[in-house]
């Protein structure tokens, strides 16, 4: 399931973001793709190692750790750490899978990708084309964003970036390894939480229908998690 999160950084965030971002050095793509993705991969990123991408990066996590639509989605055992890329002169990304298991760079921390993310740094009247395309049960479904929101969708499917023929494109981008690693579990679970949330401001705080959800709620993320 694809789930858009709006507002992960605010306007005045994505901004700041933005000034330190489009001064970047921004580097080839191709030095950090694998094999297969060699042949389809045509951006620019920026050096993970870099005080820059660093510091971004975990302003992104701690933005992260305070949205609960964002808890409620991914249930996130393990983040990688926020990459940075940019796409212009018709750069795109063909159709590929992400990588299963990646290991955190100068960590002896592997993460498992149960969840992709792009965190969207440019409006979309920044650039043409730069969709995302994601292939799915009911077929391709396409995003392209607000600047400051993001889409998590399953690491499993298939997806590309579409030529960026002008302007540039420009974003956040990393994976999820979650509690709940199999997608239609955690889809449930996130179906069952936010049903019970908009429930919760129409009865008793101590009614006994929606203690009993969220008592069911808990009990099958108990039986399902992976910490
Ligand atoms: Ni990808």
């Amino acid at each position: 399931m694809l789930i858009p999160i709006q507002g992960v950084l605010s306007k005045a965030e994505v901004q700041e973001f933005r000034a330190l971002l489009d001064q970047a050095d921004w580097q080839d793509g191709l030095k950090t793709a694998g094999t297969l993705a060699r042949s389809v991969k045509r951006n620019q990123q920026l050096d993970d190692g870099s005080p820059l991408a660093q510091e971004l990066g975990k302003r992104i996590l701690r933005k992260l750790g305070n949205t609960p639509l964002f808890i409620s989605a991914a249930l996130p055992s393990r983040i990688y750490p926020p990459k940075f890329n940019r796409y212009a002169g018709g750069g795109n990304y063909g159709a590929h899978v992400d990588s299963a298991v990646m290991q955190v760079p100068g960590t002896a921390i592997s993460v498992r990708s149960d969840l992709s993310a792009t965190l969207f740094l440019a409006e979309p009247d920044e650039y043409i084309g730069g969709e995302l395309e994601i292939e799915g049960p009911f077929g391709i479904q396409s995003a392209k964003l607000a600047a400051g929101d993001m889409v998590l969708y399953p690491s499993s499917s298939l997806h590309r970036v579409t030529p960026v023929t002008e302007g540039a494109r420009i974003a956040s981008f990393f994976w999820i390894q979650s509690m709940v690693q199999n997608d239609s579990s955690r889809t449930l679970l996130f179906d069952l939480d936010q049903s019970i949330q908009s429930l919760t401001p129409l009865v008793e705080p101590d009614d006994p229908r929606l203690l009993k959800l969220t008592g069911v709620y808990h009990n099958l993320l108990r039986l399902w998690a992976q910490p």
